[in-house]
């Protein structure tokens, strides 16, 4: 096994940012490091084997840089980048991609964003614990680590909370509807999950917006006594939500997850609100699959339908969770069918559909890289896999799509839009598309995620008949990081 040694702390002045999202740049010696939550422009002092740094300090901040807002910036694991402006973030993911994915080729239309940089986020989830994270300041106080506390875990502390008032990233009607709950549970006597112990009665709480404000209260237990039932019952109608279910979780595990024991606030249409995406209505229940940030994933619809282009006889939504970009776009194609693994999702999906009116969406569960070989092919295929990609087995399907096309029987051109939540899988996977045919025509990143390292990329890839088409035909304008929003 190769040992890595520890370096003395240097100070190292961040010049950009890696794929994974660390902050690059150079020691007094010449050295590139990388090292989390460092911002742009700023002299960090840093520790680390082999120049994988951690932050000990900020020496001096960049020119540009801004407070913070939160409370917790830095420490929840929510955030990285409050200290830069929300131009420099979208500056830097832009410039990061542009060398990560310039192999690729394609047209490069840079990153777009819509919304707030706060504030934009529509579910959160936090969690009971006993456990408290001490801040730095909050070491050898009267603060004690044990007690009762609600938050966000500390990042790799599953059993470390860190205790959050209030999460500058969330909406402000998630934020006012978790103050009042917050302020009930710690008023009342009501023990808190230990997750050592498995003793404790209050567990996960997720909080969710809808259309018009509405918030979704759910709240996970261990199983409640009848004491408890009446302190719920008495206190969950003042919380200001439109809905609030009670869950109890018979498990030992972290997930919030149980059957549930009582609708504790009803709002008509049972534990669900609704909301609206793409032109799409959505009925959401407490755990379904949806985008957390709306005004920016209209945008990330947007470019899917533009790259798709005109439309078509079948369209695959590969890994659809509830639907959204195949329900999206069945007014262009005869038939859409959405493939995803998590079987409540698919029956979201359906029920998307039909709330909708749309006739001409089918959606199967099960797993992509066992079910794309079973179907009828396609003129049109949107991806949008989880962070490690598409399964291999899954890429030699679609990869095989390029050599078809323009054959007998089959549609002279194809289109392929790829979604991509992690960019180096992306690269991974665009690599063999190309060598397999594709050719990539544009790529567009929206910042899904303002004050994370995390972005959406967006690419277009065009499989056709020598001679039929040129890439970058057969499809609208693309939208660019100048068009307005
Ligand atoms: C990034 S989300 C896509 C969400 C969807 N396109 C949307 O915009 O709402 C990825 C989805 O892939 C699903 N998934 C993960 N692995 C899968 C697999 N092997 N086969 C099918 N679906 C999978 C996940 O459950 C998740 O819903």
């Amino acid at each position: 096994m190769k040992h890595h040694k520890h370096r003395p702390p240097r100070e190292v002045l961040i010049d950009g940012f890696d794929a994974r999202g660390g902050g690059q740049g150079l020691d007094a010696n010449g050295t590139r490091w990388s090292i989390r939550g460092a911002p742009a422009g700023a002299l960090i002092l840093a520790v680390g084997r082999n120049y994988d740094g951690t932050r000990l300090a900020l020496v001096k901040p960049s020119e540009d840089a801004v407070p913070p807002p939160c409370g917790v910036f830095g420490v929840c694991g929510g955030c990285q980048w409050q200290e830069m402006p929300a131009q420099r973030q979208r500056d830097e993911k832009g410039r990061m991609l542009a060398r990560l994915l310039g192999e690729l080729g394609g047209e490069d239309h840079g990153v777009v964003s819509a919304g707030e940089p706060y504030g934009y986020r529509n579910k959160i989830e936090l969690t009971f614990g006993t456990a408290r994270y001490l801040l730095a300041h909050e070491l050898n106080t009267e603060i004690k680590r044990v007690g009762r506390w609600l938050g966000f875990h500390a990042p790799g502390r599953f059993d470390r909370i860190v205790d959050t008032p209030d999460c500058a990233l969330a909406s402000p009607a998630i934020n006012a509807v978790y103050a009042r709950v917050r302020a009930d549970v710690y008023a009342s006597d009501l023990e808190f999950w230990d997750c050592n112990e498995h003793t404790g009665f209050l567990r996960n709480l997720i909080l969710r917006e809808g259309l018009d404000h509405d918030v979704l209260v759910a709240l996970y237990t261990a199983p409640g006594t009848e004491e408890q039932a009446a302190w719920l019952r008495e206190h969950a109608p003042g919380w200001g939500a439109t809905c609030v279910g009670w869950f109890e979780n018979q498990t030992s595990g972290d997930a919030a997850t149980g059957d549930l024991r009582e609708v504790l606030v009803e709002s008509g249409r049972g534990l669900s609100i609704a909301a609206s995406l793409g032109g799409i209505r959505f009925q959401l229940s407490p755990t379904a699959f949806f985008q957390v940030n709306v005004a920016g994933a209209e945008l990330l619809v947007d470019v899917v339908r533009r790259y798709l282009g005109v439309g078509g006889s079948v369209l695959w939504d590969l890994y659809c969770g509830a639907g959204l970009l195949g329900l999206a776009n069945a007014d262009r194609f005869e038939r859409v069918i959405g493939i995803e693994s998590v079987e409540p999702a698919v029956v979201d999906a359906r029920a998307n559909a039909e709330f909708n009116g749309i006739v001409n969406a089918t959606f199967v569960a099960g797993p992509v890289e066992k079910l794309v070989g079973t179907l009828v092919t396609p003129d049109a295929v949107i991806v949008d896999p989880p962070r490690g990609g598409l399964h291999p087995d899954a890429l030699k399907v679609i990869a095989g799509l390029a050599a078809s096309a323009g054959t007998p029987g089959q549609p002279d051109a194809r289109v392929l839009v790829y979604v991509a939540c992690k960019p180096t899988s992306l690269l991974r996977d665009g690599k063999l598309l190309r060598a397999a045919g594709w050719v990539c025509t544009d790529r567009l990143a929206v910042d899904l995620f303002p004050q994370t390292a995390h972005i959406e990329v967006v690419t277009r890839w065009v499989a056709q008949r020598a001679g039929h088409l040129s890439p970058g035909q057969g499809g609208a304008p693309p939208l660019d990081a100048g068009s307005p929003g």
